[in-house]
């Protein structure tokens, strides 16, 4: 099986623990370490206070970033059971920002399976980056 195939898997299986009662909207995705067979895997997590929810991308680093030595992204998954599959928000691609490069690929699916690639540089051209304010 190949990895693109294995993170699909693992996004669709966290996607089964997304906590979403509210929007009651599930969102799995699986980001895998280059030069390594880690995939870390995210739901979306909601809460009461509707703020403090996480999106699933966001859980996805956030496990890579605490468990891996060296956390270079690949390739990020993300399912829905949308159609036309969804893309990630723009404060998920804010944060992937710091740690992809541009032409970091996004496999969009959902449960039929991925439906498009995109680069990171077309959903996000321009991420925000501290240093091009600083004097
Ligand atoms: N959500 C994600 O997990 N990822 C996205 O890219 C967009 C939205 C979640 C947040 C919330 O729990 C639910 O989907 C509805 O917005």
């Amino acid at each position: 099986m190949d990895d693109v195939q294995r993170a699909y898997d693992l996004a669709v299986a966290s996607r089964d623990h997304a906590y979403a009662p509210y929007s009651e909207f599930r969102v799995g995705a699986a980001i895998k370490v280059a030069d390594s067979d880690l995939i870390f895997a995210g739901c979306n997590v909601e809460n009461a206070s509707y703020g403090a929810g996480v999106c699933a991308e966001r859980v996805a680093v956030f496990n890579m970033l605490a468990a891996a030595d060296s956390p270079r992204p690949e390739f990020l998954v993300v399912v829905t059971d949308a159609d036309p599959a969804s893309v990630p928000c723009a404060l998920c691609l804010q944060v992937l920002a710091e740690f992809c490069p541009p032409e970091f690929p996004i496999h969009l699916a959902n449960l039929e399976g991925i439906q498009r690639t995109v680069r990171f540089r077309d959903l996000l051209p321009e991420p925000f980056q501290l240093e091009s304010h600083e004097h």
